[in-house]
This record gives structure tokens, C-alpha cells and sequence, in this order.
């Protein structure tokens, strides 16, 4: 039953893709509102493994690509003018994979940064690592202080590796920031407020992400931005890493724009709507009134709702 009531949501969502699919990547780049576009995209990029096995080739094969695809993402985000881009590269529980897999991702986040050194500075890109990078090999973090100081006056786009990252590590990392602060009493403990432990986090210097985007097909979060992604707008898409490109990046961005954002509140058009019910509810109720008067203890719908909600019963 249930799935026979979501399958027309499910429908109009692939219909929306492979509509968009079938446009030019100008056409749907003509589309983007430019006013609306999310200030802060954060990607979890999945799915190199699975691309290489598809083809038959080493793991690896697939995070080389992964590369090509991270390089236009980063730029195409920066075309249309997203302001801060993360893209979770490295999760504290990836330290778990074999130790050669780790090696060459290692390897090749050092090509990376040494090749695009030339590239961020020409697109005034600054470079922002999070995460424990002190477990990173020595020579990958002296390379990743030397790149953020180059690009550090950067202005047209924060682009930011989470590196040896996860979501609960940060928020434990914070409490204990914060209590040490307490202790030293640099801080009071009554001055503890959301805006206060975000201050605490990796993340302090950054927005919220808008948008969040998954590829590969799985459907979670994996101790990404915990915190953060509170009121994040979520993205999964099946599309592997490596394939994930410049048109799969406008059709996400989109898909986000024609989403309504409500951050916990009633939509003010649902509100319209809502009471425009209740209106044509006692529109027709009095109609049927001219004909035959109210019997006695019938209340329209309008004045159901407001005695509910001004009864002295309510909240005892
Ligand atoms: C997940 O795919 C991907 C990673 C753990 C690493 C992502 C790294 C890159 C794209 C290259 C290096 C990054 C930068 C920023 C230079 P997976 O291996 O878990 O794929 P699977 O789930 O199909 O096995």
C-alpha cells in the first residue's frame, strides 16, 4: 500500500532526471537561478571502487578518475558561483581500508595539490583542509599548510577537503575544546549556545551546507556533517563518482532550486492554501445554511480550528 502511494513522487523525481538529461549543459546552465544557488555545497563523492570493478581495473583506477571528476566539479561549482565547496575526500573510517589503498590515495591527494596549485590561484580558489590532518603522512600536511597559505586571499571560492573527518570526532573534539575553555574560565558555561559550539567546530569559519550530495546510490550520511546538515537539503544520485560531471553537477543544483526550504516553519504559500480550504469548507457549509439554517452545535470548519486552539483545556 504504502508503496503504491509513493510511487508518483518516486515517478516525477526520474521523470525530472531524464528530462533534464536530455538537455544541453548551456541550456541547463540558462536555467540555474544565479539569485538562489546553495552558498555552501558539500559533496560525499562515492562510488571509484565500484566504477573500476565495473570495468575490470584496480581500485585505484577508479580514485584516478574520481580525480577528473573532482577537478570539474571544482571548477564548474565555481562557474556558476557556489561560494564554499567541501568534498569529504577522506573519512576517519577510510584509515580502516588496506593499508596500499591508503598509501595511494594518499599519493594521489600530493599529485593533486602539487598539479592544481597553478589552477586555484587562476580561478581564485582557496584551499581549506578539516579533519584530524595531523594523522595525515608528514609530507601531505606540510603540502596542504603550503597550499592553504598560497591561496589563502583567494575570493572566489573556498574550496574545503575534509580529510581524516568525521562528524562525531569534530563534536567531541569541540566539547572538549569547550571544556577546557570552561576550566580556564575563558568561557562560562551559561554562555553555551548553538552559535557558541559551532564556533568549536572544524567548520567555524564556514556556513551551514544548502545542499548536500551523495553519489553512487547509497543513501546516508556517513558521519559527514553531522551537525551541520541540520536543515541540509539531501541529494542522492546513482551516478558513480568518476561519472559525476559538469551536466550531473547542473542537474543536482536544479533539482535543489525547485525545492522548497522551510527550516522547520510552514510554507507561507501551504498557509494560503490551508486556509483557503477552510474558507471554501464554510463557503459550502453556508451555502447549504441559506437552504436549511445551522443546526444547533455544528461549528464550520474555521471555527472548529479556533476553538481547539484557544480552549482552556489545551495544555493542562
Ligand atoms: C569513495 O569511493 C571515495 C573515496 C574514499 C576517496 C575519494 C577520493 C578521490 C575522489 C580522489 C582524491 C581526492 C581528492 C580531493 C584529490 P569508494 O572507494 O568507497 O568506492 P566504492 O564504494 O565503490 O568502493
Amino acid at each position: 500500500m504504502e508503496g503504491a502511494t509513493r510511487a508518483p513522487a518516486i515517478k516525477m523525481e526520474t521523470l525530472f532526471k531524464k528530462e533534464m538529461e536530455k538537455l544541453s549543459e548551456e541550456r541547463l546552465l540558462s536555467m540555474i537561478d544565479m539569485g538562489h544557488l546553495p552558498k555552501h555545497l558539500a559533496i560525499i563523492m562515492d562510488g571509484n571502487g565500484r566504477w573500476a570493478a565495473q570495468r575490470h581495473l584496480p581500485r585505484i583506477a577508479g580514485h584516478r578518475e574520481g580525480i577528473l571528476a573532482v577537478r570539474e566539479v571544482v571548477s564548474a561549482a565555481r562557474e556558476v558561483g557556489v561560494a564554499f565547496l567541501t568534498l569529504y575526500a577522506f573519512s576517519n573510517e577510510n584509515w580502516t581500508r588496506p593499508m596500499g589503498e591508503v598509501s595511494q590515495l594518499m599519493r594521489l591527494l600530493s599529485v593533486y595539490l602539487k598539479r592544481e596549485l597553478n589552477n586555484l590561484m587562476a580561478n581564485q580558489v582557496r584551499l581549506l583542509a578539516i579533519g584530524q590532518i595531523e594523522r595525515l603522512p608528514v609530507p601531505v600536511v606540510r603540502l596542504l599548510k603550503s597550499v592553504e597559505k598560497e591561496t589563502q586571499d583567494n575570493k572566489g571560492m573556498t574550496l574545503i577537503l575534509a580529510l581524516s573527518y568525521s562528524g562525531r570526532a569534530d563534536m567531541m573534539e569541540a566539547i572538549r575544546h569547550f571544556c577546557d575553555d570552561v576550566q580556564r574560565q575563558t568561557i562560562s558555561i551559561e554562555a553555551l549556545s548553538e552559535e557558541v559550539f559551532s564556533r568549536y567546530l572544524n567548520t567555524h569559519s564556514i556556513p551551514d551546507p544548502d545542499l548536500m550530495i551523495r553519489t553512487s546510490g547509497e543513501i546516508r550520511i556517513s558521519n559527514f556533517f553531522l551537525w551541520q546538515m541540520a536543515y541540509t537539503e539531501l541529494y542522492f544520485t546513482k551516478t558513480l563518482w568518476p561519472d559525476f560531471r559538469r551536466k550531473a553537477l547542473l542537474i543536482a543544483l536544479l533539482d535543489y532550486q525547485s525545492r522548497e526550504r522551510r527550516f522547520g516553519q510552514v510554507s507561507p504559500k501551504k498557509k494560503v492554501v490551508g486556509s483557503m480550504d477552510l474558507c471554501l469548507a464554510d463557503e459550502v457549509l453556508f451555502c447549504h445554511q441559506r437552504q436549511t439554517p445551522r443546526p444547533a452545535g455544528v461549528t464550520t470548519p474555521t471555527e472548529s480550528v479556533h476553538s481547539e486552539w484557544s480552549s482552556p483545556q489545551r495544555g493542562a
